[in-house]
Order: C-alpha cells, then sequence, then structure tokens
C-alpha cells in the first residue's frame, strides 16, 4: 500500500539535507510519496501519513530550527508515525560510551515526540562553508577520523525506518 511520507530537515551546510534526498530515494520508499522538505517549509502536516525528523547537530544537539520544529508541530507528530535521523561528526564509535554520547545529542527533542525509529549517521565538515568562527571551532574540537555515511547505510536505514513506522 502507498503512503505519503515526508522528510524534513535542518541543515547547515547541505549534508543532512544531501542524506535526506538519499533516503527518499531508497528502493524501500519505490511504492510511496515521499516528499522532503526543509523544515522552515513545512506548514502543516495535514495528508501526511508518517514523518521523518532529520537534524544535523551543533554544540551537542539538533539544530534551533529542528528543536522547535519538534516543538511547534508536537500535536500533529503525535498522531503520526514518526522517526528521526540526526548527523554528526563526533561520537561516532562502537562502544558503549560513545553511544551514549551520540544518543545524548536528542535529549531535548525525545521527551517532545515518540519515535518509532532513531538512525545516526556520519556527516563532514565542508570547512568553505563555515564562517570564520565555526572554522575555529572545528579546528578545536577534535575530529574523528572516519568516512562519512555511505548511501547504502542510508538506504538501509529507510528500509528499517518505513518497516517501523508503517507496519
Ligand atoms: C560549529 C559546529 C559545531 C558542531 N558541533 C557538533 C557536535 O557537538 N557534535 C557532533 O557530533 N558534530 C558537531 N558538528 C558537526 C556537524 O554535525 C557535521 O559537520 C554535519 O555533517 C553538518 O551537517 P549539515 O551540513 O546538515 O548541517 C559541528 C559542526 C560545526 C560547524
Amino acid at each position: 500500500m502507498s503512503h505519503r511520507i515526508l522528510i524534513a530537515y535542518a541543515s547547515r551546510t547541505g549534508v543532512t539535507a544531501e542524506y535526506a534526498q538519499i533516503i527518499a530515494q531508497a528502493p524501500a520508499f519505490a511504492a510511496d510519496t515521499v516528499q522532503v522538505l526543509k523544515m522552515q517549509n513545512v506548514r502543516d502536516l495535514n495528508g501526511i501519513d508518517a514523518v521523518i525528523l532529520g537534524s544535523s547537530v551543533r554544540f551537542g544537539q539538533w539544530l534551533p530550527e529542528a528543536q522547535k520544529f519538534v516543538e511547534s508541530h508536537q500535536a500533529a507528530l503525535a498522531q503520526r508515525p514518526t522517526a528521526l535521523f540526526t548527523v554528526h561528526d563526533l561520537n561516532r564509535g562502537d562502544n558503549e560510551a560513545s553511544r551514549q554520547q551520540r544518543e545524548a545529542y536528542l535529549l531535548k527533542v525525545r521527551p517532545l515526540l515518540q519515535a518509532r525509529c532513531e538512525g545516526f549517521f556520519v556527516g563532514r565538515t565542508d570547512a568553505s562553508q563555515l564562517n570564520f568562527f565555526e572554522r575555529m571551532l572545528t579546528r578545536i574540537i577534535p575530529q574523528d577520523a572516519g568516512e562519512p555515511a555511505s548511501p547504502q547505510a542510508l538506504q538501509a536505514w529507510a528500509e528499517t525506518a518505513r518497516a517501523a513506522l508503517l507496519s
């Protein structure tokens, strides 16, 4: 059965926007109508069966516009199955400490909704898109070595998310 799915994202340098598009184009959603929108461009959730929200992380939490989106659409989100994905550079390890630290990126979001599925994806830092202050910060903050999330990993998550959202 075909469903109407909204993927709403918050992104500063385009990485989360790119991941949202890859998720939308996953084979798992081939039979669905998937709309990808920047969170600021979403007016309401009328006509939407399920929602995927994605944000990158700055200073240990989702972007302020993503937090604001969850707050202002809290009632509509409560009526629809929702999945979350988070894009980040740090705390990407498989160990428990790293897992706990990346889970903490959602501390302010989680009390506001009941997500059926959460995904965490390593992004990348594009220094050419940062202002002076941000560039300085990324030099001070240790960047773990490693690769950004692969399209295959994002598409595999899309399959898991669809099953969780629409089962
Ligand atoms: C100023 C600044 C602060 C950041 N803070 C964090 C952070 O606290 N934790 C983390 O894992 N990544 C952090 N990042 C990395 C971003 O989440 C990462 O580069 C992401 O891919 C950016 O995605 P976007 O282009 O969709 O915003 C930070 C990046 C910048 C520039």
